[in-house]
């Protein structure tokens, strides 16, 4: 049973399946509905043109479905302004515009804060910020279920803290991280808050402004949208004291040989000319995951996570990582190499995630060299974790 009642949306699935494969590694990246085909392709055939610069008809119209994509990411983030939300290539490149824009705000001896857990992508911008302006990089250590630990946060949280950065959903151990509690803390010592939404976003709807993040990153490729496209959304004043960090075509206002003015947020945080196509494609899944029934897309999957998380905590010797709380699910075999597991499982056609998934310090602390990642789409159907479960049994047994 639990079968997924969007899985035809997904035209690659059944492709997929007829070559004997079952995709299990959405956290990695998401298949695509066919209303982001239809939009792409719509998009070339009908006249690709640059935004924001041209005047004729077809630039207008790029530029307008642009645009709308601002204004339906905004609603879908109850956003109250589509210019708080700035375009990137993707989660990394709108946490490197962080901590490039914030750079002039950090000085030496603050803090910034990280949890234990965070992809390299919300680690490694911040490690090297501190870095170069020789402040020190504190780490939230986490509790035995895999979120941070809210007693260490209270006594690591201080008045040198300068920046907190944490992520929503943990794309390790699949666990919700307490950002209610954790984001006042940081509040309340006048630092600024960063979440990385790039896992949190694809379950369940999240409402910004109630979040009370200063700013909150995301990716679409995650959210069944296009790769080359990701956003920052910012609160008003903290976006005020971003600094420009890419410069060249369209940021700039006013521009002469030796100085230059550039604008405000969202255009001036946009250099270059932006995925356009990517961001129109965008907003056409925003418009297909808005006519899915929401609740009922949260039940299949949570369903889906429970039979993941029940049936790995079957097998004798199996460690879940954490205690998972949603989409996906790591763990390591006792005795068992988890590149020899997933190359087993790769040759009876499951496609999971091996490795230390951008994590290596989370990996590194939890002693582990790596684990094996199940996660999960809402296109996925429980016939695909029974497929799974069979392969794991059949390679286990070869491997034991
Ligand atoms: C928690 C988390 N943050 C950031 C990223 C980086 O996202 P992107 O590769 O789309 O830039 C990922 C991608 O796996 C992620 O899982």
């Amino acid at each position: 049973m639990l079968s997924s009642p969007w899985r035809s949306d997904f035209p690659a699935l059944a492709v997929l399946e007829a070559q004997g494969e079952i995709y299990l590694d959405s956290a990695a990246t998401a298949q695509k509905p066919q209303a982001l085909i239809n939009a792409l392709s719509g998009y070339y055939t009908s006249g690709a043109a640059n935004v924001h610069r041209a005047q004729h008809t077809t630039a207008e119209r790029a530029t307008r479905a642009f645009e709308g994509t601002r204004e339906k990411l905004a609603a879908w983030l109850n956003v109250p302004g589509a210019d708080q939300l700035i375009f990137t290539r993707g989660a990394t490149e709108a946490l490197n515009l962080l901590a490039y824009g914030l750079e002039h705000l950090v000085r030496p001896g603050d803090e910034i804060v990280v949890s234990a857990l965070e992809h390299h992508a919300n680690l490694l911008p911040w490690q090297q910020l501190a870095l170069r302006r020789g402040a020190r990089l504190v780490i939230l250590p986490l509790d035995l279920a895999g979120a941070v630990d809210l007693p260490a946060a209270r006594r690591l949280i201080s008045a040198h803290t300068r920046l907190l950065a944490v992520s929503q959903l943990s794309n390790v151990l699949g666990t919700w991280q307490p950002l209610t509690e954790l984001l006042p803390l940081a509040r309340a010592q006048g630092a600024l808050t960063v979440v990385d939404g790039a896992q949190g976003i694809v379950h369940g709807r999240h409402d910004l402004p109630a979040l009370g993040c200063d700013f909150y990153v995301l990716s679409s490729h995650k959210l069944y949208g296009p790769e080359g496209v990701g956003a920052l959304y910012g609160r008003r004043e903290a976006l005020a004291q971003l600094r420009h960090w890419q410069f060249g075509g369209e940021m700039v206002e006013i521009a002469d040989y030796q100085h230059a003015d550039f604008r405000p947020a969202p255009l001036g945080f946009e250099a270059g000319t932006p995925p356009i196509a990517g961001v129109i494609g965008l907003g056409a899944v925003l418009d297909y995951l808005l006519t899915l029934d929401e609740t009922a897309v949260a039940q299949h999957e949570a369903a889906l996570h429970a039979k993941l998380v029940a049936g790995l905590g079957k097998r004798r010797g199996l460690h879940l990582l954490g205690r998972p709380q949603a989409a996906l699910a790591s763990f390591a075999v006792d005795g068992v190499h988890h590149g020899d597991l997933a190359h087993l499982l790769t040759e009876q056609g499951v496609a999971v995630r091996s490795g230390t998934h951008c994590a290596m310090p989370l990996m590194n602390s939890l002693g582990r060299t790596g684990a094996i990642r199940v996660s999960l789409g809402l296109y996925n159907d429980g016939a695909d974790l029974d497929v799974f479960f069979a392969a794991l049994d059949r390679a286990l047994e070869m491997l034991a």
